[in-house]
């Protein structure tokens, strides 16, 4: 393999599960959208493949993220670049920076080994790398990093290798919502785990849960293709309910959807793997002067337009 000739840059996006995480591990559908901050990568000429990984990870992070590349190079000839991270979104906080993070790696080896970084190759590149994150994600997360769309999102082992179906959901009017941290997060190997020891000794009460989430992100699909933000919004609460009965959130983050409700979002829930702590979103018709308060309450938020027309002039 000869050396990468240019330098290479590519974006992964992080992610934003609407509703539907969890039961989608277990082949229920969820809707998730990209986030327009995630991970850039730069891959430069090297005398080998290797990765320069980013000083803010620890070192368990940093063992991942070198086994998960080291996987990825494999298969695609190990191209002689270097390849540098640069996470724009906090790492581990049930934002998607994993899966962002090997969207854009993905895609640079694949230009390094002369390849094209379809959203398919990206995807499938990004899958071997997830796995070592993650163990059994559902899939979810790099998909919609590797496609940058409202995606309703179902996992499946096709013979293509593929790891779900994705359908883009449209929507007549802007789907933007406030993402706030709360809490400390909890890793999602742990929350998934547990749920997956509770489901396997009660598992006729916990598929019932699972079924109820899926008819509610079916309904949302539907209220999100009809511009329906107040309908969208109260499936968003119902999910809320469902993952607390569930046993996946927690006072920091219910603290936090309280706050958001109570700041006129349409509907708040977590989002991501839950527990502790982490991520959680409010779906606003007006989502900056709610940032701008909640920034000066020194919350660490921002927000983002997942679907929807977009008013001149703002970055897709
Ligand atoms: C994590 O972003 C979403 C989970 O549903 C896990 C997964 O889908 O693999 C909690």
């Amino acid at each position: 393999m000869t050396p990468a000739k240019n330098p290479l840059v590519a974006f992964g996006a992080g992610k934003v599960i609407l509703l539907g995480e969890h039961s989608v591990v277990y082949g229920y559908p969820a809707i998730a959208g990209p986030l327009s901050i995630g991970v850039v990568a730069r891959g430069v000429p090297s005398r080998s493949c290797v990765l320069d990984v980013p000083v803010t990870a620890d070192a368990a992070q940093k063992r991942m993220m070198r086994k998960a590349f080291a996987r990825a190079a494999r298969l695609v000839g190990e191209p002689k670049v270097k390849v540098t991270l640069e996470p724009q979104l906090p790492l581990s906080a049930g934002l998607g920076s994993s899966a962002a993070l090997a969207v854009a790696t993905s895609r640079v080896l694949l230009q390094a080994a002369g390849q094209a970084p379809t959203p398919k190759e990206t995807a499938r590149l990004a899958w071997e790398m997830e796995q070592e994150f993650h163990g059994t994600p559902s899939g979810v997360d790099h998909t919609t990093s590797a496609e940058e769309k409202l995606i309703l999102y179902r996992r499946v082992q096709a013979p293509s290798g593929a790891t779900g179906r994705a359908r883009e959901l449209k929507s007549p009017r802007p789907v933007s919502v406030v993402v706030a941290l709360a809490g400390a997060r909890s890793p999602t190997k742990l929350t998934v785990g547990a749920l997956r020891e509770r489901q396997a000794r009660w598992p006729e009460r916990y598929k019932r849960l699972f079924g109820q989430v899926g008819r509610l992100v079916t309904d949302a699909a539907k209220a999100v293709e009809a511009g329906d933000l107040e309908g969208l919004g109260d499936a968003m609460n119902v999910n809320q309910g469902l993952l607390n009965a569930l046993g996946l959130s927690s006072p920091a983050l219910e603290d936090m959807v309280f706050r958001l409700r109570s700041m006129g979002a349409l509907g708040a829930k977590f989002t991501g793997a839950g527990g502790d702590g982490g991520a959680v979103i409010g779906l606003f018709s007006e989502p900056e002067p709610v940032v701008a308060r909640l920034t000066r309450d020194g919350v660490r938020c921002f927000a983002s337009q997942l679907a929807g027309p977009r008013a001149q002039g703002d970055i897709p």
